[in-house]
């Protein structure tokens, strides 16, 4: 989970070349809602990382303005903007990567679920898309909610016939961004030596941080514990709130967005060891289909699905209290495609 030396070197500026074929260089790699608050950020980093050769700038409106400024970067992947539903195939095809933050983010007060209807809708409209132009494309869905989007993908690929479990991704990373970085002001140590996994879903009560795993181990109080879990269960809401109306987060996703992608653009290149928490079909949770836990990425996108671990009896309550939640996110998901397409 640290940045790839591609991506180290790019925003260093150190490293004017891309990566050849043979390092895992000259990919495509497409943002779609590049315009918006993360996708601006994440189409800039994206554009910054050695690997990409290329970055297609997708959104309904104002894509050649993000694209004409990012493209003057001297890095050497080419950006290009596309816009509206006519260059949308245009902008897919040939991906290797689609990252998708498209639709609409929360306002103090509202839940991601009641992003729902309008997000669900947009998202559909993406990966059908997606499954016309690059359908061995890898998906990184980061719109919310999550816990609903990453199935409702899976339905509409299904349907296009192109449906490949190991290419679907539902991005957690923030939620691991956050668990490390109050886990590392709280024990002490080193942010950038920690590893913390983080499982479950992208909502509230769904997400759980496994601090009894974390490393370096530190000695934290139960009081400390608790407080860490409830406050990263939350940090999604504690930007809404001091955002005050203007969105939610968006330059933390940003990076974590573009660490997601750097990895599954490792993996692809056949590196090895490359590990990443995320939300895809898993067997790891019996009658929850689809469940966050480490995954191992591979020139295919997912290689292995890891086992949850030892949990401590305070996370084992969580991970009870959680489920039914996340088994009607999935299930809202899967219907909304069963019953509109
Ligand atoms: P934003 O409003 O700033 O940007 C969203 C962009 O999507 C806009 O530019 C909009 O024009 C575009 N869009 C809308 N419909 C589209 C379509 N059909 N095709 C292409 N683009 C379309 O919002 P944001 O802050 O960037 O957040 C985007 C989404 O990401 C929200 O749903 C938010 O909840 C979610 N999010 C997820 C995480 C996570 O951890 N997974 C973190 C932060 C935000
Ligand atoms: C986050 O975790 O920051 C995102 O899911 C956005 C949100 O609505 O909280």
């Amino acid at each position: 989970s640290k940045l790839s030396p591609a991506l180290k070197t790019s925003v260093s500026g150190a490293r004017t070349f891309a990566a050849s074929a043979a390092e895992g260089g000259g990919r495509k790699v497409a943002v779609l809602g590049a315009a918006g608050g993360i996708g601006q950020s994440l189409s800039m980093l994206m554009k910054m990382n050695s690997m990409v050769d290329e970055v297609s700038l997708y959104d309904i409106a104002g894509t050649p303005g993000v694209a004409a400024d990012i493209s003057h970067i001297n890095t050497t992947a080419i950006a290009k903007g596309y816009m509206g539903d006519e260059q949308l195939h245009d902008a897919l095809s040939g991906c290797d990567l689609v990252i998708i933050p498209a639709g609409v983010p929360r306002k103090p007060g509202m839940t991601r679920d009641d992003l729902f209807k309008i997000n669900a809708g947009i998202v559909a409209g993406l990966v059908k898309a997606c499954a016309k132009a690059c359908p061995n494309a890898l998906i990184n869905m980061i719109s919310n909610p999550v816990n609903s989007t990453v199935p409702i993908a899976a339905e509409v690929l299904k349907k296009e016939g192109v449906y490949d479990k190991k290419k679907l991704l539902g991005v957690t990373t923030l939620d691991v961004v956050r668990a490390k970085t109050f886990y590392a002001a709280k024990a002490g140590v080193q942010v950038e030596k920690v590893d913390v996994p983080v499982i479950g879903g992208h909502a509230g009560i769904t997400i759980l941080p496994l601090f009894s795993q974390a490393t370096p181990s530190a000695p934290l109080s139960d009081e400390d514990i608790d407080a860490l879990t409830i406050r990263t269960q939350n940090g999604g809401t504690e930007v809404v709130e001091a955002k005050d109306g203007k969105g939610s987060a968006t330059l933390s996703m940003a990076y974590a967005g573009a660490m997601m992608g750097d990895a599954c653009l490792q993996g692809l290149a056949g590196k090895k060891d490359i590990v990443e928490c995320s939300y895809v079909e898993s067997p790891v949770v019996p009658g929850i289909p689809y469940f966050a836990t480490k995954v191992v990425l591979g020139p295919e996108g997912v290689a292995e699905i890891r086992e949850i671990g030892r949990m401590t009896d305070y996370e084992q309550s969580w991970f009870e209290k959680m489920q039914p939640e996340l088994k009607a996110s999935i299930d809202k998901g899967v219907a909304f495609v069963n019953e509109t397409m």
